[in-house]
């Protein structure tokens, strides 16, 4: 297939071959397969190992399926929510890493028709077409408390009462039909210095949508329960909210003692750890990256290593 075809740049590419350099065999699983950029490098720098790759889009697994066509004796391709999926892969204790690129792909992004832009002509924003919360629902029908908490939260948005509230009275009227008709009503009645007026209320309802602080919070927890060792874990986020949580949790896995803070002395067995954060720091991109794909400047990459 030619690249030039391929509607997605994997951002932190050099970054995440190297994290995963020393793997010589056994399986990694792309939780987030999306056109496959990282898979297919993957498979190319690591001709031992096998790959296990989840998306809940099947745009962009049909897509990468053809893609990665020339690997396919190596690659178990599975729709679904990764926070599902990781927990049916067969013998986990082959898995000797898990890559998860959270959020939106540009294809995904640029699609006229998946709601996700200021110019789509829905107003949708499902990654995976065949779950029940859209946009529209998220828009037209949830309370004013609802969308405030979701700008506040998601979006940090600083005027989400102003912007709840007139959403809330112009669908009084009408339902909103589109992205473009809520971005330019955004844009009308909202300001904003640097970014587009709708790009951090569609941040809110793109993450409520398809519940990505939830999954990522359910996949952390679910490769915490895993029968795994020795395994890389990195994780790529672009959001503050996301990012804490990653770093979170894997403090949390580092802990030797699993004590109460209050507890005297330990009585735990001070053995619960699960392995060592790699990235005291999360790793950025450069900013030759950024400035060839603008869209992975606020990317985070985190490394966990599962003794
Ligand atoms: C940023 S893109 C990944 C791009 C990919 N690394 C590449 O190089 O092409 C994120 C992909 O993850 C998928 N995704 C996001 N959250 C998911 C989830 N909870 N379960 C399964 N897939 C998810 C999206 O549908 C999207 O295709």
């Amino acid at each position: 297939m030619n690249d030039l075809n391929i509607p997605h740049k994997p951002v932190l590419l050099e970054e995440v071959l190297d994290t995963f350099s020393k793997v010589k065999q056994g399986v990694i699983v792309d939780c987030t397969l999306g056109y496959g950029g990282h898979s297919q490098a993957l498979l190319v720098a690591n001709p031992h190992i096998n790959m296990i790759c989840i998306d809940q889009d099947i745009e962009a697994l049909e897509f990468s399926k053809k893609r990665l066509e020339r690997f396919k004796d190596r690659v178990q391709f599975l729709k679904g929510r990764f926070s599902d999926v990781i927990n049916s892969v067969e013998c986990p204790e082959n898995i000797c890493g898990i890559l998860a690129d959270i959020g939106v792909s540009s294809l995904q992004l640029d699609k006229s028709d998946r709601g996700f832009g200021f110019d789509s002509n829905t107003l949708d924003m499902r990654m995976d077409q065949s779950s029940e919360l859209s946009a529209k629902e998220v828009v037209n029908n949830y309370s004013k408390e609802d969308l405030e908490r979701i700008f506040k939260e998601y979006g940090e948005v600083s005027e989400y009462k102003k912007a709840a509230s007139i959403i809330i009275e112009y669908r009084e009227n009408q339902p909103f039909e589109s992205s473009q008709e809520l971005a330019d009503f955004l844009a009308k009645h909202l300001y904003s210095r640097k970014l587009h007026p709708a790009t951090l209320i569609f941040q809110a309802i793109r993450i409520e949508v398809n519940d990505e602080l939830g999954e990522l919070r359910r996949l952390l927890n679910s490769i915490r329960k895993l029968n795994i060792n020795k395994s890389i874990v990195a994780i790529i986020s672009f959001h503050s909210l996301e990012d804490r949580m990653v770093k979170t949790y894997f403090k949390e896995w580092s802990k030797s003692c699993i004590c109460p803070r209050e507890a005297m002395r330990c009585s735990c067995g001070n053995d619960h750890a699960f392995g060592k954060v790699v990235t005291k720091k999360p790793i950025i991109p450069t900013s030759r990256e950024i400035d060839e794909n603008p869209r992975s400047r606020s990317s985070k990459l985190r490394v966990f290593k599962v003794d």
